[in-house]
């Protein structure tokens, strides 16, 4: 089963409607009033089925979604349609941003681009930094390597192979040095840390939030 397939089975039998809410904090933090946000546009890059996207719509943003995942299109299609908002999705690999350059006034990569060998993450990140405006702002989220649910190991070092639910799949776990290197070129506003838990604790997920501009 090949990684676009894997998605739509993982799209298939989920949907998360929800916000997370650090992203609400970083759009508040930013953006605080309805007219600040007047007109910007705003791309969920790797919106899945689109909670990201519906939030981004229905406080205001021109938004954008875009994924590898039909499944996750058609569930993000659905969710906007129900709740009466509207953005503009496409497929698409999140190393090919099907966007020209300065386009967006802020993206928003959460849980996505570790899902791909480190030279792969290096590739989103040039298209983040081409298809923001100058003075855009990304908030993106990276798995980190103090997570104790790696799987199988790859050919590349803290490369690995999901397992539960994420089989098939490649990851990265980034460090925070490797994080930045992602983002050459970026102003980096800060870089923060979350964790959660799962399976009465025996599962440990942490990654790096970082926030970053590109300049003026
Ligand atoms: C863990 S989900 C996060 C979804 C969404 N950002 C959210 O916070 O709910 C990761 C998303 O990245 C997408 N994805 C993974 N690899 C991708 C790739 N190479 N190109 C485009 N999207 C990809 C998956 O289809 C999935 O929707």
């Amino acid at each position: 089963m090949g990684e676009k397939e894997r998605w739509d089975r993982h799209h298939s039998d989920r949907m998360l409607r929800y916000p997370s809410e650090d992203v609400v904090r970083f759009i508040v933090r930013n953006w605080e009033t309805s007219q600040s946000r007047n007109g910007l546009r705003a791309l969920d890059l790797g919106c899945g089925s689109g909670r990201h996207t519906v939030y981004l719509a229905k406080e205001g943003f021109r938004a954008y979604g875009t994924d590898i995942s039909a499944i996750g299109l058609a569930n993000a299609e659905q969710f906007l349609r129900q709740e009466g908002a509207s953005a503009e999705l496409k497929w698409s690999a999140l190393d090919n941003i099907p966007y020209q350059d300065d386009f967006f006034d802020l993206v928003l990569a959460w849980e996505s681009i570790h899902y791909g060998d480190y030279s792969f993450g290096r590739r989103v990140g040039g298209e983040i930094f081409r298809v923001l405006k100058s003075g855009g702002r990304l908030f993106i989220s990276f798995r980190s390597r103090d997570d104790n649910h790696p799987g199988e190991e790859t050919a590349e070092r803290f490369t690995f192979e999901g397992r539960e639910g994420e089989e098939g799949l490649l990851f990265h776990l980034y460090d925070r040095k490797e994080a930045l290197s992602v983002l050459e070129g970026f102003e980096i506003v800060y870089v923060d840390r979350f964790f959660w838990t799962r399976y009465n604790q025996s599962q440990l997920n942490t990654s790096f939030m970082i926030e970053a501009r590109k300049a003026l």
